[in-house]
């Protein structure tokens, strides 16, 4: 890295700055890099360290035993074909280590933690990235503070609490949890990862593209992202940014941003941005607040952490803002599960929503090569999940007993 540039205002501070945020402005910092200088010739070891000419890190993955990223991408058929898309594809994130993409952000950013001399890290989440912080700072010899909204799925909370995190469970939603965690970063001198605020997390998930590319051996059509405080969709595109600036690729894929109706603060800024028809003043862009309520927990936001980059991100690359009513969601992850073997939690379903949407409105053709990102495990909230699948037999041991079920079915 060479340095960071603020997202809003553009103003850059050298690689030494100590800040997480930009001094001029307050708003989220970009990581720079001297593209001209970075090799292009990747590590050939498999997950997120095969990259490390392109991470801010010093020794990166040295500590480590943990395998993170080096995720597979699945072909789709028969789940694409049910709606006549002919080249879909999942990147299924859901094998990671705490079992969603956020570890590639917690072990950037808790790298990060320990080359400042941090002892601490503290992370504000609706629940995956508290679950990845704990199984992270664990793996690296951190101590985990964890803030979530009470209402998180007990699967989350049970992972953190596992890993040997202190977990405070805010009476509140995930932005009182995020406000909280400030606080009390700022009080006690800990190393804040959460989401927008510490640049780091845009760095490790940003990898997920470059294996995209690799795995594809092209640069797809679009990538769908399931988007809450919009920095997975800001990373996903500085990852194709970013093997653009050095030259591996000539193109860059569409960027569509898949948001709960009811809670699309990104979605709807996004709109008032296009319908405007100019380009608009990025550090006075205001994204409006929604009370945010919608059963895919990790989209829940009502005031977006990052989401100026996300807005940008769409603009910038041409995708759509789609959002989607928790029916379709609920309803996708069951169509996931049943068509491919992948089990989505529902935030992580909401990108074959969208897609699904984007083909009734004719904005997707048949042929485009699509990938919607599968960011988190479907065992990490059963109880959405278990709402529709329906109950199971309870039996006899007895074959007449299977006999009579069958019959009954
Ligand atoms: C599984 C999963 N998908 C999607 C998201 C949304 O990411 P972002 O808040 O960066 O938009 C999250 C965030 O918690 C998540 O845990
Ligand atoms: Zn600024």
């Amino acid at each position: 890295m060479n340095g960071y540039c603020c997202i809003a205002c553009n103003t850059t501070q050298a690689a030494d700055y100590a800040g997480f945020v930009c001094p001029t402005c307050g708003g989220n910092l970009d990581i720079s890099y001297d593209y001209a200088e970075i090799s292009t010739a990747f590590e050939s070891v498999d997950g997120i360290f095969r990259y490390s000419a392109f991470l801010p890190v010093e020794n990166p993955g040295t500590s480590l035993s943990l395998k993170i990223g080096g995720t597979p991408l699945y072909k789709a058929g028969r789940l694409g074909e049910s709606i006549g898309l002919r080249n879909l594809y999942l990147k299924d994130d859901t094998g990671n280590p705490s079992a969603s993409i956020k570890d590639r952000a917690s072990v950037i950013a808790l790298q990060r933690a320990l080359d400042t001399g941090a002892d601490t890290v503290a992370v504000a989440s609706t629940g995956n990235a508290g679950s990845s912080t704990a199984c992270l700072a664990a793996a690296m010899g951190l101590r985990a503070v964890v803030f979530v909204p009470e209402s998180a799925p007990v699967p989350k909370l049970t992972q953190s609490l596992a890993y040997g995190a202190t977990v405070f469970a805010v009476r509140g939603n995930y932005d009182d949890a995020y406000d909280l965690c400030l606080r009390a970063s700022q009080e006690f001198g800990w190393f804040n990862r959460s989401t927008g605020f510490n640049p780091f997390t845009r760095e490790g998930k940003k990898t997920c593209s470059y294996e995209i590319w690799e795995q594809l051996g092209r640069v797809p059509d679009r990538v769908v992202v399931p988007t809450g405080d919009g920095n997975i969709l800001s990373s996903i595109w500085k990852g194709w940014r970013d093997l653009y600036a050095v030259g591996l690729i000539d193109r860059l894929p569409k960027i569509d941003c898949a948001q709960a109706d009811a809670s699309a603060a990104i979605s709807l800024a996004v709109e008032q941005v296009r319908k405007s028809g100019s380009e608009p003043d990025w550090p006075t862009l205001k994204i409006d607040h929604v009370d945010a309520n919608t059963i895919a927990d990790s989209i829940s936001v009502d005031q977006p952490r990052d989401g100026l980059a996300a807005v940008k991100a769409i603009i910038e690359s041409g995708g759509e803002a789609v959002t989607v009513a928790d029916s379709e969601i609920l309803e996708s992850i069951l169509e996931i599960a049943r068509m491919t073997g992948v089990f989505a939690e529902p935030a992580a379903a909401a990108p074959w929503a969208a897609t699904k949407r984007m083909v009734r409105e004719q904005k997707i053709a048949a042929d485009e090569l699509v990938v919607c990102l599968v960011s988190g495990n479907g065992l990490k909230d059963v109880a959405t999940a278990g709402s529709i699948v329906g109950t199971p037999c309870v039996i006899e041991p007895t074959l007449e007993a299977v006999c009579e079920s069958l019959g009954n079915h």
